[in-house]
């Protein structure tokens, strides 16, 4: 572990925090901007302690993501890839995920493991740990980014992710705020104030990397496993050094991570997130591509498109499947 200034800041970075640029995310939340992202002062805190202190060991797994991009289905297939034994018992009364919401399988750096401590005692995670973030590439720790550890990519159209996304936060807030209007709320993400946005220039800063990495890191887009889910299973079981042996895993891993099945599970259903306080249901809706035509009008539409289209000239990243 790296050596600490109270909360890990580094002293450079702790002055320039009040002078950060301040956007007023969905017109409420004060949000500052840190190289070129989005973040709450405590996430920002936290994930400048992770990036100077958290030491990554080659073969760790590091799922990366903006939120509401498919993070929650990765947190339930990666460790059912990894802990798998070859045997699963027909009942499934074998599955973790029976009793457990699948944040506790891959803890978050920035919101659990770094959010009140510099040093954290990782001592008793078993290898190879599994862990999680949405801090953006150039937020990883070095030896993250330098180590051999593994780091999956997860990311979606960024129409489907904003709604998605503006739902969650309806089901979320205390109800005295009234429900979030999807205007305001446009106009943010549209800016890219949201958490660690812009979404677009999150999923370039990986799409790169992975490109001149491939081995390091595996870029996924959530349309594509959701229209090959066994292909994209497969390819992510190899990176991961996992490969199946038989369709008969491929098809029992789907089917204990399908969100029809962990949103009916009663842990999801009644269960509350003991680090953020979030409900666990409000992690499951509908996992549909497209849902953005039942909530953008067709300017909206536009705008963002462009936006996005914008952001990505010049590279060879598309959102959505092939
Ligand atoms: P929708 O709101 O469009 O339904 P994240 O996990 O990054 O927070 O993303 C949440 C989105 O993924 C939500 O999308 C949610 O319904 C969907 N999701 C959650 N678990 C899933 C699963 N097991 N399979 C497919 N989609 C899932």
């Amino acid at each position: 572990m790296g050596s600490a200034t109270p909360l890990n800041i580094p002293a450079s970075a702790a002055a320039l925090f009040q002078d950060l640029p301040k956007g007023k995310w969905w017109g409420i939340i004060e949000y500052v901007q840190f190289e070129g992202f989005w973040y709450s002062a405590p996430r920002l805190q936290a994930s400048l302690t992770a990036r100077s202190n958290f030491e990554a060991l080659d073969d760790d797994v590091i799922l990366a993501s903006c939120p509401k991009t498919g993070t929650t289905w990765l947190k339930a297939l990666i460790p059912s890839i990894m802990n798998r034994t070859g045997e699963f018992k027909d009942d499934d009364s074998d599955d973790p995920l029976l009793k457990n919401h699948p944040n506790a399988f891959m803890p978050s750096l920035e919101m659990k493991i770094f959010r009140d401590t510099p040093n954290p005692d990782l001592s008793d995670m078993v290898s190879p740990r599994l862990f999680r973030t949405h801090v953006p590439y150039t937020m990883l720790s070095e030896s993250a980014q330098k180590s051999d550890c593994k780091i999956v990519y997860i990311t979606r159209d960024p129409k489907d992710a904003f709604v998605s996304f503006w739902h969650f936060m309806n089901t979320n807030v205390p109800p005295s705020l009234g429900k979030l209007p999807i205007d305001a709320a446009f106009e943010s993400f549209c800016k890219g104030v949201y958490p660690f946005g812009p979404l677009q220039d999150h999923a370039l800063g990986y799409f790169q990397e992975s490109q001149m990495r491939p081995e390091k890191i595996l870029f996924l887009k959530y349309e594509e496993l959701k229209k090959d889910p066994k292909g994209q299973l497969k390819k992510l079981a190899s990176f991961l050094g996992k490969p199946f042996v038989n369709e008969e895993e491929v098809d029992k891993i789907l089917w204990r991570c399908s969100l029809e099945r962990l949103k009916s599970l009663e842990v999801n259903q009644n269960g509350v997130d003991p680090w953020d306080g979030l409900a666990y249901k409000t992690y499951f809706r509908l996992g549909n591509v497209g849902d953005w035509k039942n909530s953008l009008t067709p300017e909206m539409k536009d705008r963002l498109d462009e936006i996005t289209l914008k952001k990505l000239e010049g590279s060879d990243l598309v959102f959505g499947s092939s």
